[in-house]
């Protein structure tokens, strides 16, 4: 079965982690903290087995990559996460992507982008998601999850 198969019934979602997200750990801790990507993708995949949910986990630090993901992620994914570091401030193509497959997606960011430098305090994806969780370290990804769940109906507070 290759990833694009949505055969077996489970709902999966696309998480995409953009540039320089691969040294998490040891780039600049104080702000990002101190656990790895792998650490971070294995709280998220754990978190969605527990409501039978398949996780699509690819960091990129190329842009065209980030975007052939979510254009594919359009043939069987659920819903998006995406912290799309620094292109969040700067890429249209990324938005244009988000909005082009129309898929539910969340933004989320380690640190408090508004707390930061002021080139950081825009986000041009923001528009075209369904909302953004910021600052909270590897709980905004844990957040991020619960919302899309939420979003597409596999988690309801009702
Ligand atoms: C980030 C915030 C961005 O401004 C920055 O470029 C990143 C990481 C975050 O998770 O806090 O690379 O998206």
């Amino acid at each position: 079965m290759t990833l694009k198969d949505n055969t077996n019934g489970r709902t999966k979602l696309l998480v995409l982690h953009g540039p320089n997200l691969n040294l998490l750990g040891m780039r600049e801790p104080d702000i990002y903290g101190t656990l790895s990507l792998a650490e971070i993708n294995g709280a998220l995949k754990e978190k969605a087995s527990e409501h039978d949910v398949e996780l699509r986990i690819v960091q990129s630090n190329n842009e065209g990559a980030l975007i052939d993901e979510i254009h594919a992620s359009r043939d069987w994914a659920a819903g998006i996460i995406i912290n799309a570091g620094a292109y969040t401030h700067t890429s249209y193509a990324l938005r244009d992507a988000i909005s082009a497959v129309g898929l539910p997606t969340v933004e989320v960011h380690l640190s408090n982008i508004y707390a930061r430098e002021e080139f950081r305090h825009h986000s041009v994806l923001a528009a075209v998601c369904k909302g953004q969780i910021s600052g909270f370290g590897q709980d905004s990804y844990l957040l991020g999850l619960q919302a899309v769940l939420g979003v597409i109906g596999v988690i309801s507070d009702k």
